[in-house]
This record gives C-alpha cells, sequence and structure tokens, in this order.
C-alpha cells in the first residue's frame, strides 16, 4: 500500500490531498482564489502566488487531518511541477522539498496534465477497491481540455503518452473564458456560459466549427471566438485599438444573450465530439484501437461536453472516464494519484526538482 501526499498550485487553486494506492482518497482540500481574481477578468500571477504562500500550509495541515495521518505515516509527498504559472509552481515545489527533506521522505514531481488525464479514473469514493486503472482502460484515448490545454493522446499506461494534436491559437477553456467576457457575464467565465447555454437555444447563430486539414487532429478557437465577439457586437469600423463597434453586449436582452451563450457552447463541444471521433478512427486504422477514453482538465466539467462524451461512449463502444465534479477543477487528488504510479515505478526526483512553466509533450 501506498499513501502519498499531493500537493497543487500551478494556477489558481491552492489544494492538498491524501491519497491510499493512487485511487482511494482519504482527503481532497482545495483553496480557490476566484474571489481575488474577479474584479481582474482572469487570473493575475503575482496576486495567484502571494496567496498561494499565505494558504499552503493550512491547506496542508487540513488535507493531513483530514486524512487522519501525519507526515510520518506518508510514503512519499507528491508536487505538481509543471506546467503553470511559473510563480505559483514555486510554492507547492517549495513547499513539498521543504516537508520531503524535513521528513526524509521521498519526493514526486508531477505532470499536471498527465494528472488531469489520470483524474477520471480515480473514483470519489473513499472505499473503492479496483482501480479501473488497472483493467482494461489502456491503450487509451487522452482529451485535456482546460485553460491552458486542448490536447489529444495516446496512452498505453498513466504515464506513458504520445501527442496526437492540440490547439494552434487557444485552448477552449481559455476560449470559454474570453467568449464570457464578449458576453459580458462575469467571472469565472466557462462554468457562467455553461450554465447560461443550457437555457438558450443556439440554432438562431450560425457560428464556425474550425476543423483545419481533413485529418488534423489539432484544434483552433480563434476564429470561433472573432465569430461571437463579431455577432454580439457587430462588424467593427476600422482597426486595432481605434476599432468602432455597431453595439455592445449591453445591448443584449436575454434571450439574445442565453441563445448566443448556447451557439457557441455547440460549436465549441461539436468541434470537440468530431475530433475525438477522427482520433478513434485513426487509432483503429493504426491497428491500435483504444480501449477507453480519458477525459480531464476543467472543461470536463462542462455539461454538453459529459453528456455528448458519455453518448459518443455508447456509438463508438468504448469506455468513457469522466472524472467526479470534484476532480475536473485543478485539485491535489489527482497528483497524489499519478504520483502512486511514479511511485510503483521507481520515479523519484532529488531536492534539484525545479518548477517548469511549460513541458515539450
Ligand atoms: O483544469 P483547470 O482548472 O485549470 C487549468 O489547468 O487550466 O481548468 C480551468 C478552465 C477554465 O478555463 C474554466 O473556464 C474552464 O476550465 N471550465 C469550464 C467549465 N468549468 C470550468 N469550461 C466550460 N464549461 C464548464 N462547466
Ligand atoms: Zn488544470
Amino acid at each position: 500500500m501506498t499513501l502519498i501526499l499531493g500537493i497543487e498550485s500551478s494556477c489558481d487553486e491552492t489544494a492538498a490531498s491524501v491519497v491510499e494506492d493512487g485511487l482511494r482518497i482519504r482527503s481532497n482540500v482545495i483553496a480557490s482564489q476566484h474571489d481575488l481574481h474577479e474584479r481582474y477578468g482572469g487570473v493575475v500571477p503575482e496576486i495567484a502566488s502571494r496567496a498561494h504562500l499565505e494558504r499552503i500550509s493550512p491547506v496542508i495541515q487540513e488535507a493531513l487531518g483530514a486524512a487522519g495521518v501525519s507526515l510520518n505515516n506518508l510514503d512519499a509527498i507528491s508536487v505538481g511541477n509543471r506546467p503553470g504559472l511559473i510563480g505559483s509552481l514555486l510554492v507547492g515545489v517549495n513547499a513539498a522539498k521543504a516537508m520531503a527533506w524535513a521528513a526524509g521522505k521521498p519526493l514526486i514531481g508531477v505532470d499536471h496534465v498527465r494528472a488531469h488525464l489520470y483524474a477520471g479514473t480515480m473514483q470519489a469514493d473513499a472505499n473503492a477497491t479496483v482501480n479501473p486503472a488497472a483493467n482494461e482502460t489502456y491503450p487509451a484515448l487522452g482529451l485535456v481540455v482546460s485553460g491552458g490545454h486542448s490536447s489529444l493522446y495516446e496512452l498505453t499506461s498513466p504515464l506513458d503518452m504520445t501527442l496526437l494534436g492540440r490547439t494552434i491559437d487557444d485552448a477552449v477553456g481559455e476560449a470559454y473564458d474570453k467568449a464570457a467576457v464578449i458576453l459580458d457575464i462575469g467571472y469565472p467565465g466557462g462554468p457562467k456560459l455553461d450554465k447560461l447555454a443550457q437555457t438558450g437555444d443556439g440554432s438562431d447563430y450560425d457560428l464556425p466549427r474550425s476543423m483545419l486539414d481533413k485529418k488534423s487532429l489539432d484544434f483552433s478557437f480563434s476564429g470561433l471566438k472573432t465569430a461571437l465577439l463579431y455577432t454580439v457586437r457587430g462588424k467593427p469600423q476600422g482597426r486595432g485599438r481605434a476599432a468602432r463597434f455597431e453595439r455592445s453586449a449591453d445591448d443584449l436582452n436575454d434571450t439574445q444573450r442565453a441563445n448566443m451563450a448556447a451557439a457557441f457552447q455547440d460549436a465549441a463541444i461539436d468541434v470537440v465530439m468530431k475530433k475525438l471521433n477522427r482520433a478513434i478512427d485513426y487509432l483503429t486504422d493504426q491497428a491500435r484501437p483504444p480501449r477507453s477514453l480519458l477525459i480531464g482538465g476543467g472543461v470536463s466539467a462542462n455539461s454538453l461536453l459529459r453528456s455528448r462524451a458519455m453518448a459518443l461512449g455508447v456509438k463508438r463502444d468504448i469506455k468513457v472516464y469522466l472524472p467526479p465534479m470534484s476532480l475536473c477543477l485543478d485539485n491535489a487528488a489527482m497528483i497524489a494519484g499519478l504520483a502512486h504510479h511514479c511511485f510503483i515505478n521507481n520515479q523519484f526526483d532529488d531536492l534539484t526538482l525545479e518548477a517548469r512553466s511549460t513541458v515539450s509533450l
């Protein structure tokens, strides 16, 4: 059995969790900073790192306390060390190093994006006994849809994956956040837009679905975002800062706003679903059909994506892993969960572990 502490601080959530054997979540503490960033309409990196500094120790203490364990009971200390906001990552990485050094425990640096893909195979149930990740899951097709990523992967295990495609401009979560600014519906944009879209009818507005080349597994969302801007505000006169629009988001009535949100959501999720189908076809043609589909990242909380992914699973006869809602957004349970697989594969780090804002995969 392994008992691992996970620490996550890559963006604007300070989180810590204790996980047993990579699947039983003994505690999952998340301190969100949404209130601090709301007035700026997005995450302010300097504010985020300062808030992590204030919160990291109490959050870790709470996670250990809720799990009923002390530092001495742990087998390892894991931390999301890449990719993310560098100042934010540094707080978690330094906390993990200090604890690992003080308690003489192994240190494990975990890739945040890979951890999002692993989250779907974990269960919120503290008594889970069977890890679905071990059986009939791999090879898998992985989709990460978050504020920083829209990527497809082929996975042969929780730790081994190859990139199949990624966004060439905005990530899907980023597009949601920007669309919410265009529609002036507040922060955080993704969940608000999702909620509003569920009350609207998107059929009044025909927004583009960018599929790129016929066989491309890459994504592009910037055209959809611009099309929404023009739908909301009309075609601009002039260019750049001098551009003047025909109207503003204030001129929309509630029905128009909800219908535009629905049209955006239909188009964005349509593209994701088409690319998923394309990737399944591609891997099947290559004689490497995926046994399952792993979906992770903040946008995996999206209502339309969840329902359409489940329908795709039935249609394509493929098992679909969607994280429980508590593991969709940034959390440390997914970090501690994936760290279990590093642990059993003897993948440890030492105190030279670095925070890295980007990764090459
Ligand atoms: O994974 P995450 O917490 O942070 C990153 O690693 O980026 O993802 C955050 C992103 C944000 O862009 C947020 O707007 C989006 O996930 N998001 C959603 C929903 N919930 C969160 N987007 C669409 N629909 C949602 N329900
Ligand atoms: Zn994330």
